[in-house]
């Protein structure tokens, strides 16, 4: 019988230790032992569960226990399981876990250590949920050079945007109804403005690229800017508004990344993805598309892919399963000016006829589409580079056109 830990008892590490008990028979078949919950860790007191005795307030509990070899981190948040994780992996346990935050600011380092010590350090609940995604790009896909990533990362932004466009909801009652239904925090930050998509864009980035990518260096826009008006002007053009985090690998090595709100058309299989759903789209050389998509969060998905973590350490106490990058190198991601995109373009300030002739005028080879107001009307640029799409946006504005929005497409 294997002995583990588990460090935080919320939604997800209380997902854990139910999904191990409840399939505990199937789950010893496939790790060919029996995995036993010995300590929770978590500084509340749960006296009414039947497992009421396990609950500990001491990490060193857990560190000074030869029997406990794998160790579950379910806390959330840098500080302090960066420094729980530390001294487990150093105390000579795996650790397996479902934070993104920790996995994509400071995974580097303890990848190292694990390295140095042969254990574990996976984290395939930190990216989407329970959508496989780590094991089948650092396995199943391992044979292919991967060109881009491009996904739908974060349920809550995703929920909201599905209310704006389906039901023609403000941005604010969607945010309000996400909140009401547990998938918004109090303080939306996180997900709105694109940093928990952004985490996990950087730790597909960093498996892909095997340097790691700091979220910090990544640009990065959230949806509060969204307007029903875009989201009605996407409909004209046959497309949809999404929070796209996604990378493409250039022909030098480095990458493009970013994580933004992107017009995406209808034809695209990310177009479908509506409510809390993530989906990952992953190009590789040999397999061209592959699409992953699921449940990206909640107790039972996310404890669903820890689980998985935790039975593979089992599986693979004497040979290491290798998951691992390098420190961070300078120069590796370009810089956005350079990504190539079109761009939607929603412009007023003359007569609707005075803009298509303007619009024309700049852009040669542009979609355009009458107003969902009167005069204005919505236009999807010549494809081009970042840098020459904002300077195809002030020589707008110096013709005397107001661009009241724009927002890229999904180019891939
Ligand atoms: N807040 C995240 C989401 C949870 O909405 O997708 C899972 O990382």
């Amino acid at each position: 019988m294997v002995k583990i830990a588990v460090m935080g008892h919320g939604v997800v590490g209380s997902g854990v230790v139910e999904v191990l008990m409840k399939n505990h028979n199937g789950i010893e078949r496939r790790a060919k032992e029996g995995i036993d919950v010995k300590y929770i860790l978590d500084l509340r007191d749960f006296p009414d569960l039947p497992y009421a005795d396990k609950f500990v307030k001491d990490i060193n509990v857990i560190l000074e226990d030869p029997e406990v070899e794998v160790v579950v981190e379910c806390m959330g948040g840098v500080n302090p399981a960066f420094d729980f994780c530390m001294s487990s992996l150093k105390a000579g346990k795996s650790v397996v876990t479902s934070n993104k935050e920790l996995v994509a600011k400071r995974g580097q380092e303890l990848l190292e250590v694990a390295k140095q010590n042969n254990l574990n350090f996976l984290f395939e609940a930190s990216v989407g949920g329970g959508i496989p995604i780590i094991r089948p790009l650092t396995q199943c896909m391992a044979a292919n050079e991967i060109t881009s990533v491009a996904g739908i990362l974060n349920g809550t932004t995703n929920f909201i945007l599905t209310k704006m466009i389906t039901e023609n909801m403000s941005f604010d009652d969607a945010l309000r109804l996400a909140q009401n239904l547990g998938y918004a925090e109090k303080n939306p930050s996180a997900d709105v403005d694109g940093d928990d998509a952004c985490r996990k864009i950087c730790i597909l980035a960093s498996l892909v690229t095997g340097k790691h990518v700091y979220p910090d260096k990544v640009y990065m826009e959230g949806i509060r800017n969204i307007t029903l008006e875009d989201v009605a002007y996407a409909d004209k053009f046959n497309a949809v508004v999404k929070l796209i985090g996604m990378f493409k690998v250039q022909e030098d090595g480095r990458i493009q990344i970013s994580v933004a709100p992107r017009m995406v058309s209808k034809s695209d299989p990310l177009a479908g993805v509506n409510d809390v759903f993530n989906a990952i789209c992953v190009v590789g050389d040999a397999t061209d598309e592959v699409m992953f998509y699921g449940k990206g969060a909640g107790k039972l998905p996310t404890a669903s892919a820890v689980v998985a973590d935790v039975i593979d350490c089992v599986k693979h106490r004497a040979a290491r399963k290798y998951v691992y990058w390098e420190p961070a190198v300078d120069n590796m991601i370009a810089d956005y000016h350079d990504e190539v995109c079109s761009m939607y373009l929603r412009l007023c300030g003359k007569s609707t006829d005075e803009l298509m002739v303007i619009a024309n005028e700049l852009c040669r080879e542009c979609v355009y589409t009458d107003g969902v107001n009167p005069d204005e009307i919505a236009i999807i640029t010549d494809i081009g580079t970042y840098a020459e799409q904002e300077a195809t946006a002030k020589k707008f504005l110096e013709r005397g056109v107001n661009v009241i929005s724009a927002m890229r497409t999904l180019t891939l």
